[in-house]
């Protein structure tokens, strides 16, 4: 097998292109494969940028960009009545051969396609967690190959997702090579979280995957099946969410066992930040919200925040900082840090709100306080959409002390709301918020991962609200950083021009 890492030898005079203009002369075509993207399907961030980033790249005319997902049962009917069904087939893996049927769906300028099979994507409960994710996951990245051939959909770029889409990166470049159409797909792998990685026995290997034996050592990792590495070794290019997460997985505290095969492929490897999608997330038309406001008029906000505690059964007080925590209620968001000292800061004059599901011990725990602090504090154990943008809205600080962070979307989606985050300086947390310093600063930071380390700068902040006139100068400043896409597509574009 080759895998040829030497891209600019292949580069055509016709395909040339400019870079930071970016031009390119002959249209390219993209092709991202993800487990979930929204508005269809959505767990986590990795839904956000797939639904974002391709929308974002599919403004440029000189770009042709697709989206590949399963088809989930989930997928909710509003969406899925407009899908066309393309063609059906059969998919061989190991020795199932299973049944494929692709439907499409032109949506903001974005052509996606839908992998129906509903053994393996109409089920109940989680899309993710099923004894047979391996067997799915792989199904679906061979299933999306075989559709781009049936469907003569070459990409000049496979980008792939996260472990669920890694093997297609193995397949493609281990077993489909012979193809000459295929072979000259270039890829791209973006790690969205390094922890989950695909891991699977080694009887998997060919039972299960299907994978032929010359591949084995670039599969194999500390007796396993590493889906992850094995796509990290063999891809093009990889890619991370923040350039810090980039630097950051090459050390063992973050790296969950792969700082080796990091190091090893860090001339692939390059991190760029997420953005949000400004059009969804803006507090001018955004219908979740009590009252719509502007950095240049945030009279809308105050209005928020008052009928937030309404709703919440908190005391309405307008000089009451309002601290809100919206997250995954899983230890890699720093909750342990939280609960250390959050009877402390509860003992002062602030309203905390808590939003979000997880383990147990730390659901128990935030209802356990809710109950304590009846009127100081609020904690909703669900994933709630519309609340959260309420909650976004209506408070004053958005506290976010994560453990490590590839990226981290809600502290841009507080910031873009006028709601100031306090977050740890790690992954992209540390390179969307700056420290508020006096006269510049869009948020609160600190570095060491400790409760009191932590309580200290919400302190400052709680400080810093009190001054009226610095605090607005924050909320502006956090307002006004641009976190939309346009910049972060065009380093996405600058990566894919690597490989033109
Ligand atoms: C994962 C990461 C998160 C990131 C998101 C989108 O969920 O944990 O930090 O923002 O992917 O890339």
């Amino acid at each position: 097998m080759k895998v040829n890492y030497n891209m600019k030898s292949k580069q055509k005079k016709e395909d040339s292109v400019v870079i930071p203009e970016i031009k390119i002369t002959k249209r390219k075509r993209i092709i991202f494969l993800g487990s979930e993207a929204t508005p269809f399907i959505a767990t986590g961030g990795l839904a956000d940028v797939l639904g974002s980033l391709p929308k974002e790249l599919a403004k440029n005319k000189s770009l042709d960009i697709s989206v590949i997902l399963p088809l989930y049962s989930s997928i909710c009917t509003e969406h899925r009545v407009n899908f066309k069904f393309l063609t059906s087939f059969n998919v061989s893996l190991s020795w199932r051969y299973q049944y494929v049927g692709v439907f499409f769906y032109k949506y903001e300028g974005v052509n996606f396609y839908f992998i129906d099979n509903e053994y393996y994507f109409k089920r109940e409960g989680s899309i993710y967690g099923q004894y047979d994710d391996g067997e799915r996951f792989a199904f679906f990245s061979k299933a999306s190959l075989d559709t781009i051939s049936r469907l003569d959909i070459y990409p000049d770029i496979l980008h792939c997702n996260d472990w669920q889409t890694a093997s297609a990166i193995i397949y493609l470049k281990g077993m489909y090579y012979e193809d000459e159409k295929f072979r000259r797909i270039k890829t791209i792998f973006t790690i969205h979280n390094i922890e989950y990685q695909g891991k699977f026995g080694m009887h998997t290997y060919d039972d299960l995957f299907g994978f032929i034996p010359n591949i084995k050592n670039y599969i194999e990792y500390n007796g396993c099946i590493n889906i992850m590495k094995g796509a990290i070794e063999m891809t093009d290019l990889v890619s991370t969410v923040s350039p810090t997460y980039a630097e950051e997985i090459k050390y063992e505290y973050y790296a969950h066992g792969l700082e080796k095969i990091i190091n090893r492929n860090s001339q692939k490897l390059c991190g760029i930040l997420n953005g949000i999608d400004f059009d969804y997330y803006n507090p001018e038309s955004d219908k979740c919200l009590f009252k719509n406001y502007s950095f240049s008029d945030l009279n809308g906000k105050a209005v928020c925040k008052k009928e937030l505690q309404k709703m919440l059964s908190l005391p309405v007080r307008e000089d009451v900082p309002i601290i809100a925590i919206i997250s995954r209620l899983v230890s890699h968001k720093g909750l342990d840090l939280i609960t250390q000292v959050l009877e402390s800061l509860l003992s002062q004059d602030v309203q905390v709100i808590v939003l979000g599901k997880g383990e147990t011990s730390y659901e128990n725990y935030f209802t356990h306080i809710s109950h304590i602090y009846q009127g100081k504090c609020m904690a909703i154990i669900a994933y709630n959409q519309d609340l959260s943008r309420k909650i976004y809205s209506g408070a004053d600080m958005f506290l976010m002390p994560s453990k490590s962070e590839p990226c981290g979307l809600a502290q841009m989606i507080a910031s873009r709301y006028g709601t100031i985050p306090i977050v740890r300086e790690t992954g992209g947390l540390n390179d969307s918020i700056k420290a508020y310093t006096g006269n510049s600063g869009n948020g609160f930071t600190f570095k060491n991962y400790n409760a009191h380390d932590m309580l200290y700068v919400l302190n400052q902040a709680i400080k810093t609200f009190y001054d009226k006139k610095a605090w607005t100068d924050v909320q502006k400043r956090a307002m006004t950083t641009d976190f939309s896409w346009k910049n972060q597509a065009e380093k996405y574009l600058e990566l894919y021009s690597k490989c033109f």
